[in-house]
């Protein structure tokens, strides 16, 4: 009798018992399964019952059993769960520890000539790094026997003949295209995005940059309206007592067309290596829109005039922190970014 109420008392605890740790669910299969267990004894003393209980007894043994094991395989389950579910849970306030990451100094800079910009009303958007060439050389009145389409400058995806191209974008004035066709002036924008150009690797080329461009679509927009704004970025990008100067030049895109320099910071203008001892150095490209270009983009040249100009973001940072080496801005060496 006394027999059977154990085992009676055991199946309760197996059907109830709950576990604090996965020390206890050891502690109890070892009480009750182990070698000299609870269960190990019964079964032994199972022999000594007579015939005619053994059938009810031995099915109560055996449903006994069962229900040790089963609460002993739910128990280690729910530990294992919970010990990896602590460890990715954990305490979510705990201070990291490690080090802090931050931007990335293409990426400071990048920020830096949207925030100037947009203080003046210049609105970010942004275009296709795979491009059409009508969107990359030919709506920016580029000759289709144009230098720049050369296999040496361009990445084709996709080669047809001279004008019927699909490449990796060279510039970010293609983003220019795409605005203007899908817009109405008055357009003030700026484009930032990386480009490509098939260029061998060096410490002043790369074979992909960063670059912002800039336009500006309304009636009345003349070249003094671009040399303002472009010396009021100059001013914010490199101090209150910066001065431009801008040099004749050519784009297909703009007319007339313009390079600016900013006093070599270096040197104050006196002259130094930096500056090949000019007192100059470049920083950006610029013009007033090329009527072809409005037409190419279905806007009346007659009615609405733009300016337009472009820069290399990396070309900013190399005049801003004296980079000489432009890949160390692509190989992501912890030691040249933790600097910025
Ligand atoms: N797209 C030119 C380049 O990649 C830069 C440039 C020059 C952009 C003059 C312009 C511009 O918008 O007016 O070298």
């Amino acid at each position: 009798m006394q027999y059977k109420v154990e085992i009676e008392q055991l199946l309760q605890e197996a059907q109830s018992i709950t576990f604090a740790c996965v020390e206890e669910v050891e502690n109890y299969r070892i009480r009750l399964l182990g070698k000299k267990g609870v269960l190990g004894d019964l079964f032994e003393k199972f022999k000594t019952i007579p015939n005619e209980e053994k059938r009810e007894v031995g099915q109560a043994l055996n449903a006994l059993k069962t229900a040790v094991e089963n609460a002993i395989a739910t128990a280690r389950e729910k530990f294992e769960n919970t010990v990896s579910d602590s460890r990715e849970i954990d305490d979510l306030t705990r201070p990291s520890g490690g080090e802090n990451g931050h931007r990335h100094p293409i990426w400071q800079i990048r920020d830096k000539i949207i925030d100037i910009f947009s203080r003046i009303g210049f609105v970010v958007a942004e275009g296709p790094e795979i491009e059409d060439d009508w969107h990359n050389f030919s709506a920016l009145n580029f000759p289709p026997d144009h230098p720049a389409r050369d296999m040496q400058d361009t990445f084709f995806v996709e080669s047809g003949d001279n004008t019927n191209n699909i490449s990796l974008r060279t510039h970010t004035s293609s983003v220019q295209v795409r605005i203007m066709e899908k817009q109405k002036p008055p357009i003030r924008a700026i484009f930032p995005g990386r480009v490509y150009r098939n260029e061998a690797i060096s410490a002043r080329a790369h074979c992909f940059f960063h670059q912002v461009e800039g336009l500006y679509i309304d009636k009345n927009v003349s070249f003094a309206d671009l040399r303002e704004t472009l010396l009021y970025f100059a001013k914010e990008m490199f101090g209150s007592s910066t001065k431009i100067r801008l040099r004749p030049s050519y784009f297909p895109f703009t007319e007339p067309s313009a390079e600016m320099d900013i006093e070599c910071s270096l040197c104050g203008g006196k002259g130094c290596p930096f500056c090949k001892h000019t007192g100059w150095v470049e920083i950006l490209g610029c013009g007033m829109v090329d009527p072809n270009v409005l037409e190419n983009c279905n806007i009346d040249s007659k009615v609405y005039s733009g300016f337009a100009f472009g820069m290399g973001i990396e070309r900013q940072a190399n005049l801003k922190y004296g980079v000489k080496d432009l890949r160390l801005f692509s190989e992501n060496d912890k030691r040249f970014l933790a600097q910025f």
